[in-house]
């Protein structure tokens, strides 16, 4: 596969391999902080405009318009909060901890702009509690910016204050939730709470509340530099810019890489992350995180932009995207990916709390030979009565991609459960497998392949494996 073309526009990951650029001097001395300089002498209203006309959609899994968000806001004179989500803890995402670690000044610049048009006056990153190193270089970064007068009170002679508070999570996936994360930020135990009423009218302290992304907020002095209507000349009508995307898996190059919006979702598994090891093909990829339905090799020519994401059944999320090498079992791909979510279910509402259990469970039976193919069908129509049932997503997390893994993956599953009946049948599963394999019935079997190669120990995506960095445009 060709290297991909790296001519295309960079704005997030533009310098972040410049030495020092975690400093105030390094960040100005490469334009920083002139976004806000230029934002601060217009009107918020004017601000805003220029959000809206970007077309930004959040980067945080849901995809809302930013500026949209910004303007549900209401107008008033009442203590009003911007809150950034930190808590990148969906797996296979890593980009906003690079970013927050190598270039923390954009998203402080990014916050205060976004503020001054939302008219709010006290904001907090709420960062997952691991990210040390991050959180240490935002607050250090935090300081020099409060030296410096661009946060704090009548920030450069403008009249707009605002107070800012990094605040280091305890580690709970939950917490990124943004109802989640209020509670937690309030000192209460992390919960999603009911939505209506949505945060921008009652969040934080019951007040109204902008909750964005690191990498949404971040992006917010390149759309200020470069104006709405240019920025949103980049990428596709409907997904507007550029975008970090997280590549992990089996792919010869894992890391994080920034893409133009819309270009062939070939380009950046095969292109930029060099796509399976030698010899191996692609068997399915989660293109948004691990809540996203899988995708197959077949999708690969798929632009990888919202639209044509949703479209294809699937969703562009957070921008990770695992790799799942033909030599992987699905089973194994599902029984992990399911027992995230049964970690992570707070156990507030039946369907996700009893669904998640109950499919590792099955997935187990699976595995242990004493499912039938009956069992698939039930495992198919529990998802299904998982999706839209739950309080927050996070069931719809674990039902979807499990429901596609079963819809596109049906032989192969139904074999999985053949072979291991079998063994099951003929007691301890070592003989059993050479048994099997001398009448053939183990040709062609992935675990079998496995057992060889050791490919199943790499949990697709696992976070803390989060793989070294590369870049590239697109
Ligand atoms: C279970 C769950 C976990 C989430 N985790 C994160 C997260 O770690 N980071 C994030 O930005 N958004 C996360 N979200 C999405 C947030 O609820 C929210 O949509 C996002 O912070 C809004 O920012 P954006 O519009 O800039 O994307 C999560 C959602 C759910 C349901
Ligand atoms: S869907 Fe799961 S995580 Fe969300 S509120 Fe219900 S039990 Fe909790």
């Amino acid at each position: 596969m060709a290297a991909a073309d790296t001519a295309a526009p960079m704005l997030l990951f533009t310098d972040i391999d410049e030495p020092g650029l975690a400093t105030r001097e390094v960040y100005e001395r490469r334009g920083g902080y002139e976004s806000l300089r230029r934002a601060l002498a217009m009107s918020p209203e004017d601000v805003l405009a220029q959000l809206e006309a970007s077309g930004l959609r959040g980067r945080g899994g849901a995809g809302f318009a930013m500026g949209k968000k910004v303007s549900f806001l209401p107008k008033g004179a009442m203590d009003k909060y911007l809150v950034c989500n930190a808590d990148e803890s969906e797996p296979g995402t890593f980009k906003d901890r690079e970013l927050m670690q190598k270039s923390p000044h954009m998203l402080v610049e990014g916050i205060v702009i976004a503020s001054y048009a939302a008219g709010a006056t006290r904001s907090f990153i709420y960062i997952r509690g691991e990210y040390v190193l991050q959180a240490d270089a935002l607050d250090a970064a935090l300081a020099e910016a409060r030296e410096a007068g661009y946060v704090g009170d009548d920030i450069l002679g403008s009249g707009h204050s605002l107070t800012l508070v990094v605040h280091r999570g305890a580690g709970a996936y939950i917490c990124g939730e943004e109802t989640g994360l209020l509670d937690s930020l309030e000192g209460k135990r992390g919960n999603p709470r009911l939505k209506p009423p949505f945060p921008a009218n009652q969040g934080l302290y019951q007040g109204p509340t902008l909750i964005n992304n690191v990498e949404t907020l971040a992006t917010v002095p390149a759309i200020i530099r470069m104006g709405g209507e240019e920025y949103a000349k980049l990428g596709v009508e409907t997904s507007t810019g550029t975008k970090l995307v997280s590549v992990s898996g089996h792919v010869q190059r894992p890391g994080n890489y920034e893409i133009e919006l819309g270009i062939p979702s070939r380009e950046i598994v095969y292109g930029l992350a060099g796509g399976p090891p030698e010899g191996r093909g692609v068997k399915c990829w989660f293109p948004g995180g691990s809540s996203s339905p899988v995708l197959t090799a077949d999708d690969l020519d798929l632009p990888y932009d919202f639209d044509t994401l949703a479209k294809a059944g699937s969703m562009l999320g957070s921008g990770a995207i695992i790799v799942v090498d033909d030599a992987t079992p699905i089973l194994d791909v599902a029984m992990k990916t399911a027992k995230f979510y049964r970690h992570e279910s707070c156990g507030k509402c039946t369907p996700c709390r009893e669904g998640t259990n109950w499919t590792v469970k099955m997935l187990e039976r699976i595995d242990a030979g004493e499912a039938t193919p009956m069992d698939l069908e039930i495992m198919a129509s529990v998802q299904e009565h998982i999706i839209g049932n739950c309080l927050c997503v996070l069931g719809d997390a674990m039902a979807m991609p499990i429901g596609s893994m079963i819809a596109k993956f049906k032989d192969e599953l139904e074999a999985h459960m053949e072979r291991a009946r079998l063994r099951r049948g003929s007691g301890d599963r070592i003989a059993s497998d050479s048994a099997l394999a001398a009448q053939g019935a183990l040709a062609n079997d992935p675990r079998t392949m496995l057992g060889a190669t050791g490919a199943g120990d790499q949990a697709p995506g696992a976070h803390e494996g989060a793989p070294g960095t590369h870049r590239g445009g697109a």
